[in-house]
């Protein structure tokens, strides 16, 4: 699971540091993924998260198979390129949801890790206007597989149009 964690960003020094203190210096591969971790803090904070989303719903998506939630929510499944900004705001609000009604820690943890992952993919987009699109509350209940579902194709939306 990819966790960003902003307030490091811009100060990879501590990081690094702190990290290397906490394995052994054997440890050849840790060592590799925690500089690879130091350099992507390090990265302009318009790096798209995308596919890190896209890996974290798919292991919602095996959890959930697991627990009971009946909640519904609000989803998006027929976006339209034009409203894409303003669906991914409802998915993102509408996991805040997910957090609330879900008391599965692994869940919430990964959940939490898509809505601060999707948002800062999303970050100068966020105040962008797309008119004549549905808000969340006139989108059709749905439970939380189909959620996900959804949620996934509108990321893969945004990884396709961001790359063309
Ligand atoms: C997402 O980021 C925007 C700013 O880019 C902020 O205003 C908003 O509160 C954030 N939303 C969530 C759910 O984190
Ligand atoms: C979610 O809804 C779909 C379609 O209505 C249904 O096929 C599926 O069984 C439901 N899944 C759960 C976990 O309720």
């Amino acid at each position: 699971m990819k966790i960003l964690r902003s307030g490091w960003r811009g100060t990879c020094f501590p990081y690094c540091v702190c990290l290397l203190l906490s394995i052994p210096y054997s440890n050849k591969a840790g060592l590799h993924v925690f500089i690879l971790g130091c350099i992507s803090a390090v990265l302009p904070k318009t790096e798209a998260y995308w596919p890190d989303v896209i890996q974290d719903l798919e292991n919602i998506k095996n959890l959930i198979q697991f627990i009971h939630f009946d909640a519904t929510l609000y989803t998006e499944s027929n976006v339209h390129l034009d409203c894409k900004v303003t669906a991914m705001k409802c998915f993102i609000l509408e996991s805040n949801v997910i957090l609330h009604e879900c008391k599965d820690e692994i869940i919430q943890r990964t959940v939490e890790n898509i809505i601060i992952l999707a948002n800062s993919s999303l970050s100068s987009r966020w105040n962008a206007i797309e008119n004549g699109c549905k808000q969340c509350e006139e989108l059709e209940e749905k439970n939380i597989t189909e959620f996900v579902q959804s949620f996934s194709q509108i990321v893969q939306q945004f990884i396709f149009t961001d790359s063309h």
